[in-house]
């Protein structure tokens, strides 16, 4: 083990989400009221679902003003235009920056959000901008994470360095092949590149809450747990030395721990 860390089991998958949403809801709430602003770091993929739709509800149960609200995303496919219905970009619209418009709480999804464009001419120049943008926007506040089966992060795939930064990376064939089911079931169809934020601009996140559901993640969750040492071989490992990072489970996760 490389230290105890904060972790949460919760009984299932609603359960965590639930929580997970009441603990964003109220860093964002606080945030906006010691600081007047609030970054945060948006994943996508199964697991947060439900979480977006929970704390959705929360904030139509207790408003705020989300002018100072801002949200950035860990990754997207490459190419990948923003119309297509399989863009990350599409599925934040559909899932949270849509609805969260419906609401009349000032938050204007044109204006508050950042989503790697996987329809780029030079992924290079969009990494580097991308990078430049969340450091005007002062730093991620809070960054919800899920975990590959693989053990990445955003797209971090294994062989991903500490000090990776926002790149053009390419997938493996494990990752596609498990994305598949986003894309009805065809392999072929899962982008072979995808731009994302690299270990190291994940580290930067003045918090990080990390969900992990279901029992294709315990072995993973039992390999990154029982590491001597943060490994390349094993990205989500290097979350471990993070000094706030929140790890929430449910009890399949976290069956092998
Ligand atoms: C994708 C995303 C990751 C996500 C992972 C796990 O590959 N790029 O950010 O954490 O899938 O997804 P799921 O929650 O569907 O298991």
């Amino acid at each position: 083990m490389i230290s105890s860390k904060s972790i949460t089991i919760f009984s299932d998958y609603e359960a965590l989400s639930i929580a997970a949403a009441d603990h964003v809801y109220q860093a964002l709430h606080d945030g906006l009221q010691e600081k007047g602003k609030f970054v945060f770091g948006c994943a996508t993929g199964g697991t947060p679902a439900r979480f977006y739709q929970q704390l959705l509800s929360l904030l139509q149960q207790h408003p705020v003003s989300l002018r100072s609200f801002f949200t950035v995303n860990l990754d997207e496919y490459y190419p990948m235009p923003q119309s297509n219905e399989q863009s990350y970009y599409s599925w934040m619209k559909r899932i949270f920056w849509h609805p969260l418009q419906q609401m009349n709480l000032s938050f204007d999804y044109e204006r508050q959000v950042l989503i790697p464009d996987g329809d780029v001419q030079d992924p290079r120049k969009e990494a580097k901008q991308y990078e430049d943008k969340i450091r005007t926007w002062g730093g991620i506040d809070v960054q919800i994470l899920g975990i590959g089966e693989n053990g990445h992060i955003g797209f971090n795939e294994p062989g991903s360095e500490r000090g990776s930064r926002m790149r053009l990376v390419s997938l493996t064939e494990s990752t596609r092949r498990t994305n598949a089911k986003f894309f009805g079931g065809d392999i072929q169809a899962v982008p072979k590149q995808a731009i994302t934020m690299g270990v190291e601009t994940i580290l930067e996140a003045k918090e990080i809450l990390v969900l992990v559901s279901g029992k294709q993640k315990a072995e993973i969750m039992k390999k990154i747990f029982s590491a001597a040492e943060p490994t390349s071989d094993i990205p989500a490992t290097y979350l471990l030395k993070h000094p706030h990072t929140h790890w929430f489970f449910d009890t399949d996760a976290a069956a092998l721990m």
